[in-house]
């Protein structure tokens, strides 16, 4: 039998709606205030999807610009992966109404639900049909219309998401390179402290259910943050101690991006500099599934990596579920 092939990111690309709601715009919404959010957050705005885009929209506009960067066809695609806490619908999947709008004929598709850890559950799927040689190139995105499923009137939850899409083109890269580590993780007794309890086959949608604002996110934000701190560190430890690495030896961590309290306790924690740590989430929000995609499309694009580098990507979210992968960054295609 063959050996594994190593797997690696040939390419990314991003998209998050033109419509930018700000903190001073929430605080006529409800009662916060920009100084609340920013300091107990690091949010200052998030991207709102116009009432006509659904996420297959979205993605579709990430994935096309991933695809265009690598040169790969739709038609080349063997399969497509869409991490969505927001699909379009409950079914059809959104990877199927991506596979349809690309026009990649041969993709298998399907839908990942891990919430705001639905990238990492991605990628780590999606390696495996390529390290054992039955895909060539897979593409996983994460995106969200967070805005579609949020409460306005809840200053609990209402400042912190936004909605966006990340796009990444997994294949086949030169043994050693790629990913080295993987780590998911689920605890399923924590899945009310961040759910949405309405629609689906436990409580289908009903008058009673929209009355009760049960179609939107419900959240126990103090219990989320300290689970948070705990998995970051946790996972990250575990793909640097899977893959022989040492802290000291990450080039660069894309967390995910709920708040920026969180994500300087890692930094902390791992003694990370400044410049080793990507941020967005100022700018963006929470945008779940799509905030860890986003995040590293955009330290590409700023040159923030290069060959060689120790990249770890890391998040949690609703399920609870957490994971981290480390990745030796190469995008260069192994020909074989
Ligand atoms: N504006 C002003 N006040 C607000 C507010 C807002 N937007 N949201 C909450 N508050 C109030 C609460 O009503 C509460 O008031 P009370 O004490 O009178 O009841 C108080 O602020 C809570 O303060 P505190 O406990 O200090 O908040 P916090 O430091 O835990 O911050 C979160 C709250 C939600 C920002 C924080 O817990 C968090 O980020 N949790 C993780 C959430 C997350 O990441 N979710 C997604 C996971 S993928």
């Amino acid at each position: 039998m063959r050996g594994l092939r190593s797997v690696g990111i040939l390419s990314t690309g991003s998209y998050t709606p033109e419509r930018v709601l700000t903190n001073a715009d929430l605080e006529k919404m409800v009662d916060t205030s920009d100084e609340w959010v920013v300091t107990r957050t690091g949010i200052r705005e998030r991207r709102i999807s116009a009432p006509e885009q659904a996420s297959s929209d979205l993605a579709l506009e990430a994935a096309k610009i991933a695809l265009e960067k690598a040169q790969v066809r739709p038609g080349e695609l063997d399969m497509i992966i869409v991490a969505t806490v927001t699909p379009d619908m409950m079914f059809p999947s959104t990877a199927c109404i991506l596979q349809d709008k690309l026009g990649a004929a041969k993709a298998a598709a399907m839908d990942v639900s891990a919430a705001c850890t639905g990238f990492l559950y991605g990628i780590t799927t999606a390696s495996q049909f390529i390290a054992n040689g039955l895909y060539r190139y897979v593409l996983v995105v994460g995106v969200e219309c967070l805005s579609k499923i949020t409460d306005y009137t809840d200053r609990n939850t209402c400042v912190l998401f936004g909605d966006g899409a990340g796009a990444a083109l997994l294949g086949p890269v030169e043994q050693g390179m790629g990913f080295l580590a993987f780590d998911l993780g689920a605890d399923g007794s924590g899945g009310p402290l961040l759910s949405l309890p309405g629609g689906g086959s436990r409580l289908p949608a009903s008058s009673e259910t929209v009355e009760q604002r049960q179609h939107y996110i419900s959240m126990a934000g103090s219990e989320v943050f300290k689970f948070a701190v705990k998995v970051m560190n946790s996972a990250t430890e575990a793909v640097l101690e899977k893959a022989g690495i040492s802290k000291e030896e990450i080039d660069l961590m894309v967390p995910h991006q709920a708040n920026r309290r969180i994500i300087d306790a890692a930094v902390k924690r791992f003694g990370l500099s400044e410049e080793k740590v990507v941020i967005n989430l100022d700018r963006y929000g929470n945008m779940s599934s799509a905030s860890i995609p986003v995040a590293l499309d955009e330290a590409i694009e700023a040159g923030r990596l290069k060959e060689g580098d120790n990249v770890v990507l890391v998040g949690f979210g609703g399920g609870l579920t957490w994971g981290a992968a480390l990745c030796k960054w190469s995008t260069r295609e192994a020909k074989e």
